[in-house]
Parts: C-alpha cells; structure tokens; sequence
C-alpha cells in the first residue's frame, strides 16, 4: 500500500476490500510457493506418512466465582469467613482498598442489614455505614428501637454486597458482584438472620436479581430463604429527604413484622 495513502483512503479501500469478500490479509508481495522449501518431516514420521493427530485437550479456564464459592463453604463461622475473604486476591476492588469492611453489629441478630459497598470514611475505619449515611441509619433503627449497639432483641447486624471501597465510590461491577456474592450468601447463612434488609439498589441486584428500588421497596420479596424488606438507601434519603416517608412506612412495616403485627 502506498505509505501517503491517507487514514480515509486506506480505510475506504479496506471497506471496499471486505465488501468484495476478502477474508484474510496477505503480503503486500507474491510469493511463489512452488519454489518454496518443503520443511523436513517430524521426528518418527516417515515422508508422505500422515502423524497421528494430536488431541486437542480443552484448557480449563479459571473460574474467579467457582473459587469463591468454594473458600466461602468452606468457613466454618463468621472469622473463617472473613479470614477467607481477606485471602481471597481475585477481586481487583482490593488493591485499591484501605480495609475489608466486613461487618458491624450483634451477629445472631434479627435483622440483617445488608448495604451496597464501604465509602471513604468505612474504608478508612473498617465499618460499615460509619459515614453520613450511616449516621442516618442509626436514626432509623432507633426510630423502631433497634441498634447496632442494642442487646438481643433489639439488635441488629450490618454488612455490605462488598467488602472493598470501589475507587471514587463507582459502582461495582457484576463480576465483581459475582464474585463477592458467594462470600455474602454465606455471610447470611452463617449470621442466622430472621429478615433480611436490603439497602438501595445493588444489594437488590445482588440478593433479588433485579434494580429498580422505587418499585421494589415496601414489598416484602425473599432470598436466601428468608424474608428480605427492599429500603431506600439512607445515603439516597440524604439527597431526597421528601423519600423519607416512605423509608418511615418501611420501618413501620419491618418492626410490625419483628413484633408479630403483620
Ligand atoms: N453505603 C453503604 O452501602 N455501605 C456503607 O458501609 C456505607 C455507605
């Protein structure tokens, strides 16, 4: 090709060359093949005798999601769960995280509060919901008498669909979703909720297989066999407090549930 042909003339002459059916790109050059030197013959194989055809063995491709669900059967309780998760190195969020955030509250708690990923402040600390949102949240549970803090009956337990702070709080991506997912599935079986509340709209993402918290919230759904209460997430209540009506009829709901009212 002529090195001055331009960007545009090279390409329409390439989309000229595709439309005409060409398939594959040979040399700008001929080459006679007839003159070409036949290579010498394998080892073991006699000349003009065909060599075994060699199986082609399928290459087992890793499986990020597979390992995680097989280190997260294997903990036994809530440390070897986090022991697992601090090992496990295929999730790319944790080069750039300060700390796992892997829960906070009473675990055997009643209520599972389930939120989307650490920000600054709980990746600096090591909690989760620490931040403003946080700060709301504890308000809300102790508008219906819960609490991270609070004993037995009253408490609750918290952790988030991730453990590492995604990079400018972007939102995670599904596979790194699916490969924390396993990690969190077990979280919630080894921490024995009653219900399950989950916080905006990648948790529902994550435990219900669908967005759309405007729609989904105040109806009670079910995951991990256990009843789960979709709520606005307290950080999206700090940016539309006209929302928290409806968060205030979902924690109305939710405490009727845990006092046996519905
Ligand atoms: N938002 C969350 O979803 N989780 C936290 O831990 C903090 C903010």
């Amino acid at each position: 090709m002529d090195s001055q042909m331009d960007w545009h003339a090279a390409r329409a002459a390439l989309e000229w060359q595709v439309e005409m059916g060409v398939t594959e790109a040979i040399s700008e050059t001929p080459i006679n093949r007839f003159e070409q030197v036949a290579p010498p013959p394998k080892a073991g194989v006699a000349p003009g005798v065909q060599a075994p055809a060699v199986p082609v063995l399928p290459v087992a491709e890793f499986d990020p999601v597979a390992e995680a669900e097989s280190v997260a059967r294997s903990a036994q309780d809530l440390t070897g769960l986090q022991a697992a998760m601090a090992d496990y190195p295929h999730c790319e969020l944790r080069k750039g995280a300060r700390n796992l955030v892997f829960c906070d509250g009473v675990a055997g708690a009643r209520v599972m509060i389930i939120g989307e990923a650490p920000g600054r402040d709980e990746d600096r600390i090591g909690k989760p919901f620490v931040g403003r949102a946080g700060q709301l949240l504890d308000r809300m549970l102790s508008a219906i008498d819960l609490g991270r803090d609070r004993e037995a009956a009253q408490s609750v337990y918290i952790t988030n669909v991730l453990p590492w702070r995604p990079p400018q709080n972007r939102d995670p991506k599904p596979d790194e979703m699916a490969m924390m997912l396993p990690f969190l599935k077990r979280h919630i079986a080894l921490a024995k909720p009653e219900v399950l509340v989950v916080m905006g709209n990648i948790s529902c993402q994550a435990l219900l297989g669908k967005r759309g918290i405007t729609r989904l919230r105040g109806h009670w759904a079910e995951a991990e066999g256990l009843p789960v209460i979709p709520m606005f997430h307290p950080a999206y209540l700090l940016r539309n407090p006209a929302a928290k009506r409806e968060a205030w009829a979902d924690l109305l709901d939710l405490h009727a549930r845990l006092t046996k009212k519905v």
